[in-house]
């Protein structure tokens, strides 16, 4: 670290809703940001802490170095026991955290404060949109981590500003034309988005997000331009977008001793070791299954997969999560044999390091539910896809993935209960992803993603360039930050003009 920067250090808050497709990008870009020298803070409630504190080697209250700065973890009690039954209901839990989250997250900023380590800036994710006005109410610079893709951004963006025709109960089926993207098809929005969704209020909340972004002075997106150029430089027209993706591929740069890698989000349990597995297959060989970390298949689904596994003798490393304790779900059974039929092939572990996972080259394809942090993890190691979504975004990043990126064959959607995906599709589509024409597309069309998302992060590529310019934005905005957290600069003197945000859009800095 410069001394310039031990004196002063740059102190990024970091505020995440406490599930894994959550933390896990918001963690990435703290780590970004603290190799770039700043001091950063994460913070969780404590009920997701306990659980990295179980998986990982975090030590919470010390400082970790990274890069060229600090990383620290600070978590928070919510108010509700780990096993309080009212976990259960989602909507119910947000109610309480907002409530507890607010007073909290004031008191650690004027703890902060109050010491040498006062907070510079705040950055949020989805999910928690009220940190925004915990910021308005410091007058901090504040910036959101939106961790889906800026094509889904942009079918919220128009849906909430009623911009754009979207199904309703009257028009349940029309198409939904959003600018500069291609044409969706009612099933391929973001199925919350949905009037008859049974997680509508999912979509709400997410929506909510938007009725904040007066408030933050710049939406980051784990994305890059090179894969959605066309959707960010439309959206940009509204808001300060910087895609700062794939935030999980760290370029390896001359800071090796840094102990980055060491520091992971996995929530559910210590990750098994599938690389020695992994290392003993021939290279393109093997399919790899997850999906993720929420959805919950119907046992005649898991049942369907595990038969196309073990008719279609392909190696297979294959992540069945428990379901949480708190959900009340019943944990899926293996056919009789199953383990023992497929032993000299198949791998069945609960959680993988799916990021080494999906960069080893045994891994042929990924069998996947195309949540947005699989999504980009499977174009970045350069992996074809088979797409299985379940809901929200992942319907919508299925169709990009095949029809769009080019990368992926259609599964199935692994919501539509009447609609088991057999073990004979499956088998179809493994076959067609690992031999013939469609399946040497496909890896090339993956390996040019690759090669874009490596330049994207690297020195001077524009995610990388992204990243710097939004920490110049920070450092500007917060030297604006009088003692007495009021702002007291123009807007137009921070930004320059090929930022690409509007005039006026930050209308709550006094000028
Ligand atoms: C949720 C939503 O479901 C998704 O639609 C949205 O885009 C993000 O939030 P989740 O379902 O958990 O996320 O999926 P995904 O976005 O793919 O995130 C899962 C993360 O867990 C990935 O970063 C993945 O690398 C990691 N993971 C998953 C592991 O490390 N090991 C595993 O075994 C499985």
């Amino acid at each position: 670290m410069g001394s310039e920067s031990k004196a002063a250090p740059m102190h990024a808050l970091l505020v995440s809703f406490p599930g894994q497709g959550h933390i896990n990008p918001l963690l990435r870009l703290g780590k970004r940001l603290a190799s770039k020298g700043l001091f950063v803070t994460f913070t969780t409630p404590e009920n997701a802490g306990k659980d990295l504190r179980n998986a990982n080697r975090i030590v919470t209250d010390k400082a970790i170095p990274v890069g060229d700065g600090f990383l620290r973890f600070e978590f928070f009690e919510d108010g509700w026991d780990k096993d309080d039954p009212r976990r259960k209901n989602l909507r119910e839990y947000l109610v309480q955290l907002e409530l507890v989250g607010k007073q909290v997250i004031s008191q650690m900023i004027h703890k902060y404060n109050d010491s040498r380590e006062p907070v510079s800036c705040i950055i949020n994710n989805a999910f928690v949109p009220w940190v925004c006005d915990v910021d308005s109410e410091f007058g901090l610079p504040s910036a959101v981590l939106w961790v889906q893709s800026c094509a889904v951004f942009s079918a919220y963006y128009h849906y909430f500003h009623k911009l754009v025709h979207f199904p309703s109960d009257l028009d349940p089926h029309i198409d939904v034309h959003l600018p500069s993207l291609p044409v969706l098809k009612y099933d391929e929005i973001p199925s919350f988005l949905h009037f008859d969704s049974p997680y509508r209020f999912i979509g709400e909340l997410i929506l909510g997000q938007f009725k904040n972004f007066n408030v933050p002075f710049c939406v980051l997106m784990d994305t890059f331009v090179e894969l959605e150029k066309d959707y960010i430089n439309y959206m940009s027209k509204f808001c300060v977008i910087r895609s700062v993706g794939p935030l999980f591929k760290n370029p390896k740069p001359a800071d090796s001793g840094t102990v980055s890698d060491d520091i992971r989000g996995d929530l559910v349990v210590k990750a098994d070791d599938c690389i020695e597995w992994l290392n003993s297959k021939p290279s393109g060989s093997v399919v790899y299954v997850s999906f993720g970390s929420i959805v919950y298949l119907p046992q005649e689904q898991v049942d369907e997969i595990a038969y196309g596994l073990l008719d279609s003798q392909v190696s297979f490393l294959w992540v069945r999560k428990p379901p949480e304790k708190t959900q009340s779900l019943q944990s899926h059974v293996l056919p009789d044999g199953f383990l023992e039929k497929t032993k000299d092939r198949g791998k069945v572990v609960q959680w993988s390091p799916q990021e080494e996972v999906l960069a080893h080259p045994s891994v042929s394809c990924f069998v996947t539910h195309c949540g947005w942090n699989s999504s980009v993890e499977a174009l970045t190691c350069g992996v074809p896809v088979l797409t299985f979504p379940a809901w929200g975004d992942q319907v919508t990043n299925a169709k990009f993935l095949v029809d769009v990126f080019g990368v992926g064959l259609r599964l199935g959607n692994a919501q539509d209960q009447n609609n088991v995906i057999t073990r004979d599709e499956m088998n179809k589509c493994l076959e067609q992803a690992s031999v013939g024409p469609r399946a040497l597309e496909l890896k090339r069309n993956a390996l040019k993603w690759k090669a874009a998302a490596e330049a994207a992060v690297a020195n001077g590529g524009s995610s990388s360039r992204n990243l710097d310019a939004f920490i110049e934005d920070m450092k500007k905005m917060a030297s604006c930050v009088s003692v007495d957290s009021k702002i007291i600069t123009r807007s137009e003197e921070v930004f320059d003009d090929n930022v690409g945000g509007p005039r006026g859009w930050f209308s709550r800095i006094s000028l």
